[in-house]
């Protein structure tokens, strides 16, 4: 598929029907519903997508407060992969968390999900964790990762 130019922006209430069927492309049964992704927004938690022209092909949520921003959820579509969009989501995200005054960032990942520990390597993140059959659904466990800003 063609690219146009990607831009990135915010990510309000109108994009969640969209956002909630590629949550469901790519995580399945573990797919946030367009529920919570609405409790998300009303919870202030700060969302941002990348759009090709009103599309979004990819998002991420972070939580920012105090001295660390939590990365919540990034996904990007499976036709729009290796293009440079979720770079473009955690540049985004680490300048907004630096410029809030966040010490550092976390996340957590699935320890068989390599395209996304590949990425957050390259950012720099190291494991302080595990947690225990974090995934409902796989029983995967998840690596709790940090990167300090
Ligand atoms: C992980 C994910 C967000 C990456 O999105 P993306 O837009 O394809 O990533 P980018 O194009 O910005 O890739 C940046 C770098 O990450 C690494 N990477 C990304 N996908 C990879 C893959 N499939 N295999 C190996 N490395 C990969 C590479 O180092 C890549 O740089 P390169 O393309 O120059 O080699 C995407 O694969 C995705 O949505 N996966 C499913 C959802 C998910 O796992 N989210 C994370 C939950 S914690």
């Amino acid at each position: 598929m063609m690219d146009g130019e990607l831009r990135m922006g915010r990510l309000r209430w109108w994009h969640l029907t969209a956002v909630a069927r590629m949550e469901r492309v790519v995580f399945g049964p573990e797919a946030w519903s367009e529920g919570l992704l609405w409790t998300e927004l009303a919870a202030g938690h700060d969302y941002r997508a990348v759009f090709d022209a009103d599309r979004v092909v990819g998002y991420a949520g972070v939580a920012l407060g105090g001295h660390e921003a939590w990365i919540n959820n990034i996904a990007v579509d499976p036709e729009r992969r290796r293009r440079g969009v979720a770079t473009m989501l955690m540049d985004d995200i680490v300048a907004r968390a630096r410029a809030a005054g966040a010490k550092a960032v976390f996340l957590e990942v699935a320890v068989d999900n390599e395209p996304a520990q590949r990425l957050y390597d390259r950012y720099g993140f190291y494991g302080i964790g595990v947690r225990k059959n974090y995934y409902q659904f796989t029983g995967t466990d998840a690596a709790v990762m940090r990167m300090d800003l």
